[in-house]
């Protein structure tokens, strides 16, 4: 059974938090990544935003969304009307998952197991109990799953409120896109405009 319990530190800060995180050992997704990528922002954030997991840039960098997804997301947010500035931000996995692709060895990335985002939960469940923020986006199916339950599909509930209890807390999420799926998407101008519209579903909520 993997599990990050045993790390996390009872009643600790976001710094705390993160230096405890740094040497996670709760599953074995810290073997090949670089280092522990911590959710970062304000604590007092109204607003906490959920990835998957960081991908290569977070990895190198070690912090979340600072890649090409972060970038749209950040633009999206600003349309929405959101500062990402005043938001905290976290992925359900706190490692790069990947697999190396031939010709370059190019690091490519690899969904977590419903068992990894289960063992990582420990940490989400402490930065929710940390930022109590008033509102949760779900960033894609990953984030979904982690948060919802592994039944969690985000075509069906996007754009809406939902108000479930998260690790023993009362919680109002908003499920969008994982901005890394707009990035793919064949029509990327309208799945854009898709993400942005779920964010006003945010930014109204938060009014
Ligand atoms: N994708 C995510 O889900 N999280 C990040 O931090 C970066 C890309
Ligand atoms: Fe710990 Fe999460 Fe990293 Fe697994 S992915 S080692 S549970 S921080």
């Amino acid at each position: 059974q993997y599990t990050a319990e045993p790390f996390v530190p009872e009643g600790a800060g976001l710094s705390a938090l993160r230096r405890a995180a740094a040497g996670c050992r709760g599953c074995p997704l810290h073997r090949n990544a670089t280092q522990t990528v911590f959710g970062a922002g304000d604590t007092d954030a109204r607003v906490m935003l959920v990835g998957e997991q960081p991908g290569d840039q977070e990895d190198r960098q070690g912090a979340p969304f600072v890649g090409p997804a972060g970038k749209l997301l950040d633009r999206a947010l600003r349309e929405a009307g959101l500062d990402p500035a005043e938001a905290y931000v976290t992925n359900a996995v706190k490692h790069f998952k990947f697999t190396l692709a031939e010709p370059r060895k190019r690091r490519i990335h690899k969904a977590p197991t419903l068992r990894e985002m289960t063992a990582c939960g420990p940490w989400l469940a402490a930065e929710l109990a940390l930022v109590e923020p008033e509102l949760i986006v779900v960033l894609g199916a990953t984030a979904g799953k982690a948060l919802l339950g592994s039944s969690f599909r985000v075509g069906q509930v996007r754009g809406t409120v939902l108000e479930e209890e998260i690790h023993g807390r009362p919680e109002r999420l908003v499920p969008t896109v994982h901005p890394s799926a707009v990035l793919r998407a064949d029509d990327r101008e309208q799945a854009f405009q898709g993400l942005v519209a779920d964010l006003r579903v945010a930014a109204r909520t938060l009014a």
